[in-house]
C-alpha cells in the first residue's frame, strides 16, 4: 500500500513536471494551453443533446474524429451530404450513398441525427435551378423529393431542417428562389406538409441565420411561424444558425431572440454554431486574449440556451470538429480564423471550456 503510495506520488510529479514544462513551452510558442478541463459535453447536460455537423469520410472506426464524437456528442448532422444537390444530382438519381454512412453511423453508435436541409437555394441542383419543365411538374418532384428523403430515414432522422434560409436580409421579404418562382409564396408550407405526411414523426424545423442581429428577418420569420401555425400548417421548431463572433450579437440580442422563440411555443436548436475570433482580420495567430474573449462568448451562448425551459430545448449543434477543418475559412477565403472547440491538431481550446462552463 505504502510502496503503491510513493509510486503514485513519484509517477504522478514526473507526469506534473513533464507536463508543466510542455504546457510552458506551448503557451510561449502562443499555442493552445493544454489544461484544459476534458469533461465530455455530453456528460455536463442533461436536457437536450450536444450535436457535431460531420462528413462521410471522417467516421472511420478509430479515427480521431470517431473518438471525439463518440466522446462528446449525442446528436450529428450532415455538414453538406444530406442536401439535395448531393442526394438527387440530377433527375431520378439518387445518392444516398454518404447520407447512409452518416445515419448508419448514428445508429451503430446511439447518436441522434438532425437532417439538414430539404429545401435551400445554395444547394440546389441545376437541373432544378433550370428545370425546363411545367410548375406543377416542379412542384411534383419535390414533393417527390422530400417524400422519398422522409421515408428511406423514417424512425432514423428525428428532425429536419424543411426550409432552410427562405428569408431575405433585408426588407422581411421572402428569398425569391427558384421553390418560390414555381410553387408560389405559400412553398414553405406545401413542404412543411409533404414532409409531414411522409414521416408523421419527424420534427420539422425553419432554419436560418442572423436571427438575433436582423430584426426584420426575425420579424417575417415569426410572422410565417405564426401565419402556419393558424391554418394548422406542421412545425416544430425553429433553427438559429448562430454563425456568430466574439463581438455581436450581444447578450441581450440572443436572449430577446430566445425569448421570441420559446414564446411562439415551439422547440429551438441553435443549429450551427461557430464563434469567429477574428471577424476584423486584425490578427494573424490566435492570441490567449481572442481566445479568452471566444471562450467567454461560447459560455455566454451554452449560458443562455441551457437556461430556457426545457419543453423548447432540443439541440445546440456546431458547425465543425476543429479550426482548420471550419467552412468559414473558404467562406472568408481567410486562414485566420479559429472559431470552433479544437484546435488544429484536436487539442482542446478554451472555447471547450467554455461551453462546459455554460452547462454549470
Ligand atoms: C456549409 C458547409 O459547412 C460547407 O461544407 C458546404 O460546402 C456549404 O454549406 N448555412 C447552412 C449550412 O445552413 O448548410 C452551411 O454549411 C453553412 C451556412
Amino acid at each position: 500500500m505504502f510502496i503503491k503510495s510513493v509510486f503514485n506520488m513519484l509517477f504522478f510529479t514526473v507526469i506534473f513536471m513533464t507536463c508543466s514544462e510542455k504546457e510552458k513551452t506551448l503557451q510561449e510558442e502562443n499555442i493552445i494551453n493544454i489544461t484544459e478541463p476534458k469533461t465530455p459535453l455530453k456528460n455536463a447536460t442533461k436536457t437536450f443533446f450536444v450535436g457535431m455537423a460531420v462528413r462521410a469520410n471522417r467516421l472511420e472506426d478509430g479515427s480521431e474524429y470517431d473518438k471525439i464524437i463518440k466522446r462528446e456528442y449525442e446528436s450529428i448532422t450532415a455538414e453538406y451530404e444530406m442536401k439535395m444537390n448531393v442526394i438527387l444530382p440530377s433527375k431520378g438519381n439518387y445518392n444516398w450513398s454518404n447520407a447512409d454512412k452518416i445515419v448508419d453511423y448514428a445508429i451503430a453508435n446511439g447518436l441522434n441525427v438532425h437532417g439538414h436541409a430539404l429545401i435551400w437555394h445554395e444547394s440546389t441542383p441545376e437541373w432544378l435551378e433550370n428545370y425546363s419543365g411545367t410548375d406543377e411538374e416542379f412542384e411534383q418532384e419535390i414533393k417527390e423529393y422530400i417524400t422519398n428523403v422522409l421515408q428511406r430515414y423514417k424512425g432514423k432522422v428525428t428532425s429536419w431542417d424543411v426550409i432552410n434560409e427562405g428569408v431575405n436580409n433585408s426588407g422581411g421579404t421572402l428569398r425569391n428562389t427558384v421553390f418560390r418562382q414555381r410553387m408560389g409564396d405559400d412553398y414553405m408550407a406545401k413542404c412543411l406538409q409533404f414532409a409531414r405526411d411522409a414521416d408523421p414523426n419527424a420534427m420539422l424545423f425553419y432554419n436560418d441565420y442572423g436571427m438575433c442581429t436582423n430584426i426584420s428577418k426575425q420579424n417575417k420569420v415569426f410572422d410565417l411561424v405564426a401565419d402556419w401555425k393558424n391554418r394548422n400548417i406542421p412545425i416544430d421548431g425553429i433553427g438559429y444558425q448562430m454563425h456568430i463572433s466574439y463581438l455581436k450579437p450581444i447578450r441581450q440580442q440572443i436572449e430577446i431572440a430566445t425569448d421570441r422563440a420559446i414564446a411562439s411555443d415551439l422547440l429551438l436548436h441553435y443549429s450551427e454554431l461557430d464563434i469567429r475570433t477574428n471577424p476584423n482580420n486584425d490578427i494573424t495567430v490566435l492570441t490567449e486574449e481572442r481566445a479568452i474573449a471566444q471562450k467567454l462568448k461560447y459560455k455566454e451562448v451554452v449560458q443562455i440556451y441551457n437556461s430556457i425551459p426545457t419543453k423548447n430545448q432540443y439541440a445546440l449543434t456546431i458547425w465543425g470538429m476543429k479550426d482548420d477543418d471550419s467552412w468559414l475559412l473558404p467562406h472568408h477565403n481567410n486562414d485566420n480564423e479559429w472559431p470552433l472547440l479544437y484546435d488544429k491538431s484536436f487539442d482542446f481550446k478554451k472555447a471547450h471550456t467554455g461551453f462546459l462552463e455554460g452547462l454549470n
